[in-house]
């Protein structure tokens, strides 16, 4: 029989590890043949470790396994699918998944990730095979023609992105690179962290599209260090493409050379910009540059580059196997494609939810997540990272789309939603922000490196009721520098989780006797 038992950090860190090896001693002692794979996270948090067997009707999960939970387990017949108190049905029917409509995740969870005959089997390298046979820019405007747009969080057209490169010709294009930004540092945020771990050929597969789109030669995957497992997943996916012809010289028996390289970040928040990525990549400190020039013209060593976040990358294969016209069906508006939200916080269901853009809010926190884990009432809840809004109840109906969200003075950033109950203090989160951008700011820009410090002062004035009313002014003098003033969207952006917190959550900036924040 075979088992599927994760392998994603998400699922270890909750003892997955130990469950396949009891399963794996169980199979030895019992003398049962037990295949254990381990697999990606289909990204149901709540349920892992999430077990799934093999049966003639699918694949039935079990969750959530704990070691302990084994032996009683086996001894229900588990292996043939047999009831118990923690056997759910069918993975793929289970209503949390079949509403999604995965599509950058559709293999994640699924297939063993570094098998490449896995990989192949379920549609892996189609949209290479695909890209290999058009031109260059055939295949810039087919990613152009599919509407996807940044993921990372500027939603910047990915296909006029790769154009800017292609058609940088010359002495000075004589290399091009391809980057990937996976310095997902935004709180409640792990989708390029599962999807390196569950599917590391399909961000492979994605660059090689996007070297053949643009002509670059070589690329890098800058993964930070507190991902070490998909850091390992990656490094072990790259040695099993090159030996099989996947990357290096002649991709696939076609003209393309192509190589790519994983650099590990050292935990600074702001090498998640762009151009502090390209420092941090050449071996520099993690400092801002001024834009322009921008990476597509100047990027790293000087060079024409692509820098494109996980998913952006990890959706291109899809798009090439499709077609443009499949991905640009999906979605509202200017919002095209799918997202990939991840509900975090406290909130009873956590994980994955991949779903055209245009759910609203409520959809997701409610129908999805469940509410809070606590049980208590939503009462804020921030989309975006910790630079995003924090959204009222009142907003909950807002459609997930970057204009919509724009539009009600938040922003989609890379997709998370972390969920607060009402025992938050909106004062202490607001404080939290300026608090955060003057730990992490890379000092190069004075609205940042000291609005941000200013910032926690004021707040804390605030709360302790000192000339109330003139340091609620300095407060949105303060923002209002912060977001013309900054050179990037580390200080630009600070203010708005402080605004969103002021305007929506005025009753928490007032002065309590006990409050210390
Ligand atoms: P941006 O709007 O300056 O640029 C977006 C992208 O488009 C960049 O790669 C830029 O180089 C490129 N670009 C702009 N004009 C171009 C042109 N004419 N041709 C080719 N490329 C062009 O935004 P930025 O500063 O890169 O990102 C800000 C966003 O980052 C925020 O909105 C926020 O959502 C997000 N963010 C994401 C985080 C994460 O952990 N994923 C953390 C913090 C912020
Ligand atoms: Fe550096 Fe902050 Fe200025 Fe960005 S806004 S360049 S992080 S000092």
């Amino acid at each position: 029989t075979t088992v599927y038992v994760p392998r994603d950090a998400a699922a270890r860190s909750v003892g997955a590890d130990e469950v396949a090896q009891q399963l794996q001693l169980a199979a030895i002692e019992g003398e049962i043949g037990v295949d254990v794979i381990r697999n990606g996270s289909r990204g149901l948090l709540w349920l892992e470790p999430l077990v799934e067997v093999v049966t003639p009707e699918g694949r039935i999960g079990y969750g959530p396994v704990t070691p302990d939970d084994v032996p009683d387990l086996l001894a229900a017949g588990m292996l043939d699918g047999a009831d118990h108190p923690l056997r759910l049905g069918l993975v793929d029917q289970l209503p949390w998944l079949a509403r999604q409509n995965r599509v950058t995740f559709a293999r994640v969870g699924i297939t063993d990730p570094l098998s490449p005959e896995d990989y192949e089997a379920h549609g892996g390298l189609q949209g290479l095979r695909a890209a290999l046979e058009m031109t260059p820019a055939d295949v810039v405007t087919e990613v152009t023609d599919s509407g996807l747009r940044g993921r990372g969080g500027a939603g910047f057209p990915a296909g006029i992105k790769w154009k800017t490169v292609l058609d940088c010709e010359g002495e000075d294009a004589d290399l091009k690179f391809i980057c990937c930004n996976a310095d997902e540092g935004d709180s409640g945020t792990f989708a390029d962290r599962m999807v390196m771990e569950g599917d590391p050929f399909l961000l492979i597969e994605g660059m090689t599209i996007a070297a053949h789109a643009v002509g670059a030669r070589e690329g890098y995957i800058y993964i930070r260090s507190e991902y070490p497992d998909a850091i390992a997943t990656m490094g072990a996916a790259i040695d099993i493409a090159r030996g099989r012809g996947w990357l290096g010289a002649g991709v696939l028996g076609s003209s393309l050379d192509f190589d790519l390289h994983i650099r590990v970040g050292a935990g600074a928040y702001i090498c998640g910009e762009e151009t502090s990525m390209l420092e941090s990549l050449e071996g520099k400190r993690g400092m801002v540059r001024a834009k322009p020039p921008i990476p597509a013209i100047e990027g790293l060593f000087g060079k024409p580059t692509v820098v494109n976040n996980v998913l952006t990358l990890t959706t291109v294969p899809v798009v090439l196997a499709d077609g443009a016209k499949a991905y640009q069906d999906l979605g509202v508006g200017r919002s095209r494609g799918t997202q990939v939200f991840q509900l975090a916080g406290n909130i009873k269901r956590g994980g994955i939810v991949e779903t055209a853009f245009g759910i609203t809010l409520r959809e997701l926190i409610e129908d999805y997540g469940g509410g809070t884990l606590s049980g208590r009432p939503v009462r804020a809840v921030q989309v975006g990272g910790p630079l995003g809004a924090y959204l009222p109840e009142a907003q909950f109906d807002l459609p997930m789309d970057y204009e919509a969200l724009a539009e009600g003075g938040a922003m989609l950033g890379h997709g998370g939603v972390v969920v607060f109950d009402d025992t938050v203090d909106m004062a202490a989160q607001a404080r939290f922000a300026m608090e955060f951008c003057a730990e992490e700011s890379c000092g190069k820009c004075t609205p940042c490196r000291v609005g941000s410090v200013r910032g926690v002062e004021v707040i804390d004035r605030i709360v302790a009721g000192e000339q109330r009313d003139e340091n609620l002014a300095l407060l949105e003098d303060l923002c209002e520098l912060m977001t013309d003033g900054s050179l990037c969207a580390m200080g630009g952006l600070t203010p708005m989780p402080v605004r969103s917190a002021l305007a929506h959550f005025a009753d928490d900036f007032v002065e309590r006797g006990d409050r210390r924040l």
